[in-house]
């Protein structure tokens, strides 16, 4: 029997016609892709990444990516968690959908292919990471430091928040540019204002939209969607408003 850990080490995701082979396969020759929204130059990367589980990676990544991918960006999503969500979701996505690339790398291996993921097609590498990470401290370094951004996403719990604080800390040491993403918040609550402050005492900057708590984010993700995509979802103008926000850090111009 294959061993999972072994068969997970680099996989491109084939998912049959619902998924990219390759960066180029999979965002080239789609007559429903908009044009390119700019001039090709080495992809950026956006690093998902906190040391506290569940707190939103992968639904920060899916929903990023979708709305790169809606501006006409080629965009490729890297898992590196072993529990491959990220990737499951992509082999979902449906084929008229604006494409979104994945491939599963281990974050041990995810160094030897910088090279190959910059010279390739992607404009913009998105990165999902594991939680848990101080388990292998030195590879998740490694990848944070190769980050033009790094979003960490935090609930508005005193718990989430004092797990994020030190990761936001050493991405300071690191010198990595990097912002909280408050997820699953609901508008208007006293725990988001208290959220919000605390986070700010950190000395760690918030990005300026936050994600709200809503049941629209889960359902999409079924689908191998962004909320962005589901009919008339609550939530579509939360992700949107977090990704004019990265694509401004990154320096992606606007169409
Ligand atoms: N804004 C949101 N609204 C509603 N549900 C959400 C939202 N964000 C995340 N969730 C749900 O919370 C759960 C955890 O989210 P997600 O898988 O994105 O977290 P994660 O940080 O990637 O977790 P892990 O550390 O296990 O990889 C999922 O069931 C997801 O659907
Ligand atoms: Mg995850």
């Amino acid at each position: 029997m294959t061993d999972p850990a072994t068969s997970y080490r680099h996989q491109r995701i084939g998912g049959g016609n619902l998924m990219a082979k390759s960066v180029q396969d999979g965002v080239r020759g789609r007559s429903t892709r908009p044009a390119p929204v700019q001039d090709k130059r080495a992809a950026r990367w956006l690093v998902i990444s906190t040391a506290k589980g569940g707190s939103g990676k992968t639904t920060t990544a899916r929903n990023l990516a979708v709305a790169a991918a809606h501006e006409g960006l080629q965009v490729l999503v890297v898992d590196t968690d072993a529990q491959q969500a990220l990737a499951r979701w992509a082999a979902r996505r449906p084929e008229q959908a604006p494409p979104v690339a994945c491939e599963a790398i281990a974050l041990a291996e995810i160094e030897a292919h910088w090279d190959r993921l910059d010279a390739s097609e992607a404009d913009i590498v998105i990165v999902d990471t594991p939680p848990g990470v101080e388990s292998s401290p030195s590879q998740m370094q490694t990848l944070l430091r190769k980050a033009d951004l790094v979003l960490v996403p935090v609930q508005p719990s005193d718990d989430d928040i004092e797990s994020a604080a030190p990761w936001m800390a050493l991405l300071a040491r690191l010198e990595v540019p990097a912002h909280f993403l408050l997820n699953r918040v609901r508008r208007g609550s006293k725990s988001l204002d208290e959220a919000k402050l605390g986070l700010l005492e950190t000395g760690g900057r918030l990005a300026p939209i936050e994600v709200r708590d809503l049941e629209d984010i889960r359902r999409s993700a079924r689908a191998g969607i962004g909320v962005m995509e589901l009919r008339g979802a609550n939530g579509a103008d939360d992700f949107r408003g977090v990704w004019a926000f990265v694509r401004s850090e990154l320096g992606i111009r606007n169409r």
